[in-house]
């Protein structure tokens, strides 16, 4: 591999040229089955050719003029996930850890609109959140943390599928907020107990923390229902996705919390944060 790209990744040496639905092809010609569907991103295969139409057909009227004005696609699509998921208002952003990083915020606004000097997020052992700085302080892995540090604050791990561990934070006056993805995704596969998201949003209720689910890998159909927390009865204040929104194409929404006032105003974020860009590669 070129030594002019930094080596993230242990990189399988395999070159695919060519995707059509399930199937990828390499430079030899070799086909294979995507079981991994580009790491949870391509649900509806490779190159399905409305996706493909849908891109060529905007690159070729427009492609960027930023969220300083309107934007009929996106209008669009946030009432198009409006209707699907019932969360109110969509923040788009690039990819699944930027929208973690808006919910984080997000939260962060709503204890200091509280009057909460230090606020604070629950968050799980275990987790996947991202990996820029917030997010991956969020994140429950140790490993992926290892020569990053120091982490931010605001952020206290518990674990996973444990209602009592954050039960016990009742009394710490600077949470705010409990993030979780609604299944484990990258810390393996792991289902919480039935009752779980459920106790979680009884206890939000209760505290008057936000419930905020990271849907980046559950969401858009792949536990069955649209969205993962549909099968459980409960709505979150806050939820993040990404991966198979766009196929591959990087896109992410986040949705601020409709019930309480938490929300980003004009000049709350960096404006190019949430342009819609060209594609720059599946992620
Ligand atoms: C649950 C979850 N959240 C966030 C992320 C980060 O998403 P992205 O890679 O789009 O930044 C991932 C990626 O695997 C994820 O599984």
């Amino acid at each position: 591999m070129s030594d002019a790209l930094m080596q993230t990744y242990a990189r399988i040496p395999l070159t695919f040229e060519r995707g059509e639905g399930a199937w990828l092809w390499d430079s030899e010609g070799n086909r294979y089955l995507d079981a991994v569907s580009g790491i949870a991103v391509c649900g509806l295969g490779h190159c399905h050719p409305k996706v493909t139409a849908a891109i060529q057909e905007q690159a070729a009227t427009l492609v960027h003029t930023s969220n300083i004005y309107r934007i009929q696609n996106q209008e669009r699509l946030a009432e198009r996930l409006r209707s699907l998921s019932g969360m109110e208002t969509a923040f788009f952003c690039n990819s699944g850890t930027e929208a973690n990083e808006a919910a984080i915020k997000l939260a962060r606004l709503y204890g200091h609109q509280r009057g909460i000097k230090k606020p604070t997020i629950v968050v799980a052992h275990g987790s996947f959140h991202g990996r820029t700085l917030a997010a991956l302080s969020a994140t429950g892995n140790p490993k992926i943390q290892a020569g990053f540090e120091p982490l931010l604050e605001g952020f206290e791990h518990v674990p996973y599928n444990d209602l009592k561990a954050v039960e016990a934070l009742a009394d710490n006056d600077q949470v705010v907020a409990v993030l979780v993805e609604p299944l484990t995704g990258e810390g393996g596969v792991v289902v919480p107990e039935e009752g779980y998201l459920r106790g979680l949003r009884e206890l939000c209720d209760r505290n008057n923390w936000l419930l905020m689910l990271d849907e980046v890998q559950t969401g858009m159909g792949r536990t069955g229902s649209w969205f993962a927390f549909q099968q459980t009865g409960i709505v979150p204040d806050v939820m993040s996705l990404a991966k198979g929104l766009g196929n591959g194409f990087p896109i992410a929404p986040a949705w601020p919390p409709a019930r309480r006032p938490a929300s980003f105003r004009p000049a709350t974020m960096a404006r190019p944060s949430a342009a819609i860009r060209l594609p720059a590669g599946p992620r």
